[in-house]
């Protein structure tokens, strides 16, 4: 069911919601108009109580405070959002989240915004809702599942009516939300149910609903194609592989983008298999493509003049008498012979065909996302993201798009210095270089594969998948890159 975001007018406190939540800035609480209603109504005890527990507004400061039915509500929840002036659309998307999230198990939440502090924000305070009320229980039974979902979330704007522009914006960035609760949805799914034909399902549901073109290629069609590196990949597995091609194609388009998803629906290494601690993280191998499929949902909802390709290389890497082996040597779409180095180093060659293809679509500026490298977790850790570019305006622009999402990625240096190690003996290109700088080296390697066309290449191992929750993070599949993605397709 989906969640209902509403605008209400009236006061807050007279909301018969289960959780009545409620913004706080840093600075004297008696001022701010709805505590002080509060506080009145409870007999100068909230704020005491505020002081006893040293709550003072502050960013991240959270105070859970009971209502012996003193107002409709049954539990009261201050968030603090830090000094007034910081208070922008980034930081009431991340009290949004904050305060579903507290009310996730509650039928209903009572969010009131601070004073005067919602400018245009609507849009980022409905993607925090939905985003902070995410939860994935569908393999809960018995007493582990949930009892009350939150259904209904008012929002109260300090002052004035809700106005349309409001309303449209809130609506736009809850949908936005939802298209990408689908892409955590199928990160946090098993591998054993979401193989890359049920990927390809999903993204078929994405492109019927949107009223998007899709293409679907299987085993067959991926090998009749040319798509010897993808098809490679895939052939060590009884979950046969799947190429998927989603079209957004808006009547007059000001330019055409081309988004590529890694699509490792299970990662074992292949025959390098992998050590067992961890492995069944690698359900999260196709958070990339996950990206593009929520990417894909929002860019239906959100309709910009901007054409968008959504492609996805989904396989399941397995150790089999049918894998592909170190030494093996392929052809790829681009024509290029690849020599296998490592079975575990997959998700480039399947990028490696998707990246050619999408060349041919000829398209203004190619964007993928992998979670490609541990490399790259190192370097950055689980929160951030690398993006690789060698184009310094389109860096200025996607670092633009990922502030306005509230996702952290950080620029890193294709350095040339590094390219030698993926010089092949007996063929055009060895897949791996060594071990150091080896999210760099991956990077150089898919870049064999672009041509000319502007190129951004995210590595988003660590975020795809986060150990807690987090402002709009939930625990789990985070469809991380995805709200990223549609900020930059708007940015065109
Ligand atoms: N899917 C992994 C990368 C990964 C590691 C993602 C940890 C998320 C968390 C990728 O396919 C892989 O195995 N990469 C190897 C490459 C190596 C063999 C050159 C790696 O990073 O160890
Ligand atoms: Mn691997
Ligand atoms: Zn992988």
């Amino acid at each position: 069911m989906a969640l209902k975001v509403q605008l209400s007018s009236g006061d807050a406190i007279s909301s018969d919601a289960d959780v009545l939540a409620v913004c706080a800035t840093e600075g004297p609480l008696e001022k701010q108009s709805v505590i002080a209603a509060l506080d009145e109504v409870f007999g100068g005890e909230l704020l005491e109580h505020a002081r006893n527990a040293d709550f003072r507004g502050k960013k991240d400061q959270v105070l859970d405070v009971p209502t012996f039915g003193r107002i409709p509500a049954k539990r009261l929840v201050l968030l603090g959002v830090g000094a007034k002036r910081g208070v922008n659309a980034g930081s009431l998307r991340v009290v949004s989240a904050v305060a579903a999230r507290a009310a996730s198990t509650s039928s209903s939440l009572a969010l009131a915004l601070p004073d005067k502090a919602t400018g245009g924000a609507f849009r980022e305070i409905g993607e925090g809702i939905v985003f902070g009320a995410y939860r994935f229980t569908k393999y809960f039974t018995g007493d582990r599942r949930p009892k009350k979902e939150l259904g209904t979330v008012s929002l109260y704007k300090g002052r004035g009516k809700p106005t349309v522009a409001e309303r449209r914006a809130l609506d736009l960035g809850a949908a936005v939300a939802e298209a990408i609760s689908a892409a955590r949805d199928a990160v946090n799914e098993p591998p054993n149910q979401l193989t890359p034909a049920e990927l390809a399902n999903r993204c078929k549901q994405v492109a019927r609903r949107g009223r998007m073109k899709i293409t679907v290629l299987d085993k067959r069609g991926i090998e009749k194609a040319g798509m010897k590196l993808h098809y490679a990949v895939g052939q060590g597995s009884v979950n046969e592989p799947r190429f998927i091609h989603m079209v957004y194609k808006p009547k007059r388009a000001k330019s055409r983008i081309a988004f590529v998803g890694k699509g490792l629906t299970f990662d074992s290494g292949g025959l390098c298999i992998k050590p067992a601690p961890g492995m069944g993280e690698m359900k999260s191998d196709m958070g990339g493509s996950a990206a593009v499929l929520g990417l894909m949902g929002a860019v239906a909802a959100s309709k910009p003049n901007v054409e968008v390709h959504g492609i996805i290389a989904a396989a399941e890497n397995m150790p089999d008498a049918a894998a592909y082996r170190p030494g093996d040597v392929f052809g790829s779409l681009d024509g290029k012979s690849v020599e296998i180095i490592n079975t575990d180093a997959e998700g480039r060659l399947v990028l490696a065909d998707a990246l050619a293809f999408a060349r041919k679509q000829k398209p203004d500026v190619i964007v993928d996302a992998a979670t490609l490298t541990g490399a790259c977790v190192v370097a950055l850790g689980k929160t951030c993201s690398a993006f690789y570019t060698g184009d310094a305006s389109l860096a200025k622009q996607f670092d633009r798009a990922a502030s306005d999402a509230g996702e952290s990625f950080w620029r890193m240096p294709l350095l040339e210095e590094l390219r030698e190690q993926l010089k092949s003996d007996i063929a055009d290109l060895k897949h791996t270089g060594d071990r150091w700088g080896g999210s760099i080296s991956a990077a150089l390697f898919l870049r064999e594969f672009v041509g000319d066309v502007p190129w951004i290449h995210c590595d988003i191992a660590g975020p795809a998948l986060s150990d807690r929750a987090r402002g709009v993070v939930p625990k789990g599949g985070t469809g991380h890159a995805a709200l990223t993605f549609l900020k930059l397709v708007e940015s065109v």
